[in-house]
């Protein structure tokens, strides 16, 4: 593995000087610096809100939130996350402009009023990389792959899949991007072509066969964190949950997984999970309930463990792929939750990789 990169996402407001124009240029003038840097990330506006995701070599971040956090041209700002990563989440952009709404994405728990709610933020991140993942995908070969592997699987062609189509690369990760592809197919599919449930779902049916016969991922045999993903009911998806455990499991997490667990089971494994966080299997064809359920079983969950991080999935959450990231993000931001002011240069230091998730709890206020 080559060196870790640092990742710092904070949010601002814009000063009044901050809007059209100026902001297009400072974008401009920040992604040719960074290019040289070796910088990646994205800017996010939602009205005078300011989110911004910067990863890259440390020394590169911190000189960058040395100078950012002295700038003008926008005040107030506040560290919603350090941490280290092992992989770009926006590998491709130097730094990128997006006006996304953090309406609508309801705060969990709920933030202080005059904070940007950091699970808003963490929302839009998402959707950021499904706009970063959504322009690479253009220049993949997969599509085509996945719309045809998702008619085979639904007319029984290839009864179980042994392999993915040749062109898909090994890595896990592309193999979530492909199982991502396919259930969109499926979903339109179901929605456009008329394919029947039945048939829908027994193609999930195969892939979730076909995904047990290819190689899958092994727990790590140090990992860095754990994860309990939970499938609540058998209305939805199993090939999501899955396809996560693999994904976790490659980052370095130790995964725990359970799928249609009654109350006994419910009880003994989130009493063995300790304080790590939940992540519940939503499905990835947005129709049926699936999603629903996951999201009502998410709320009881959260009542019933107010200390642990509950997370939905869903088609919804972004994509299979970035699950790692997502979640990474989400333990950083619950870390945050007490206001003990830092400055900019020991972002590095709070991102120690010593730092275990839920002990350090700091918020960056700039003096
Ligand atoms: C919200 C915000 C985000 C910024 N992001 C970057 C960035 O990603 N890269 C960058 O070089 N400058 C960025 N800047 C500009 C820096 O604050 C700074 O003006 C610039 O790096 C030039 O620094 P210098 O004038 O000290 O050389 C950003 C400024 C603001 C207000």
């Amino acid at each position: 593995m080559g060196r870790r990169l640092l990742r710092v996402a904070f949010a601002s407001r814009a000063s009044a000087v901050l809007t059209g124009s100026a902001l297009d240029d400072l974008v401009a003038a920040s992604a040719a610096r960074n290019r040289q840097s070796r910088l990646t990330g994205v800017l996010i506006r939602s009205d005078e809100i300011l989110l911004q995701w910067v990863e890259g070599p440390p020394d590169a971040v911190c000189a960058l939130m040395q100078r950012v956090g002295q700038d003008p041209r926008h005040h107030d700002p506040r560290l919603l996350a350090a941490g280290w990563i092992d992989r770009r989440r926006y590998p491709h952009w130097p730094m990128r402009l997006l006006a996304l709404s953090l309406q609508g994405h309801a705060p969990s728990p709920p933030m202080p009023p005059d904070l940007p709610d950091p699970f808003a933020a963490a929302r839009a991140f998402d959707e950021a990389a499904v706009h970063h993942l959504s322009a690479l995908r253009r220049r993949s070969a997969w599509n085509a792959d996945a719309v045809s592997f998702a008619k085979q699987l639904v007319r029984g062609l290839c009864e179980v899949p042994g392999a993915l189509p040749g062109a898909v690369p090994a890595p896990v990760r592309s193999r979530a991007a492909f199982v991502d592809d396919v259930c969109a197919e499926l979903a339109r599919g179901w929605m456009t072509d008329g394919w029947s449930g039945a048939d829908v779902s027994l193609g999930l049916m195969r892939l979730y066969l076909g995904l047990h016969r290819m190689r899958r991922c092994p727990e790590p045999a140090a990992p860095r964190r754990s994860v309990l993903i939970l499938r609540p009911s058998a209305g939805t998806e199993v090939v999501s949950a899955m396809v996560k455990a693999d994904l976790f499991r490659a980052a370095g997490w130790s995964v725990r997984l359970a799928l249609d667990p009654g109350e006994a089971t419910l009880a003994r494994v989130l009493a063995a999970t300790g304080c790590c966080p939940i992540v519940i299997a939503g499905g990835r064809l947005a129709l049926g309930h699936g999603r629903i359920e996951a999201n009502d079983f998410a709320t009881r969950l959260r009542a019933r463990c107010p200390d642990r991080l509950v997370v939905a999935g869903g088609c919804d959450a972004g994509p299979l792929a970035e699950w790692p990231e997502r979640l990474e993000f989400l333990v950083d931001v619950q870390g945050t939750d007490a206001e003990v002011p830092v400055v900019w240069p020991m972002i590095a230091a709070i991102a120690s990789p010593h730092r275990r998730p839920f002990e350090h709890r700091w918020r960056l206020i700039v003096p």
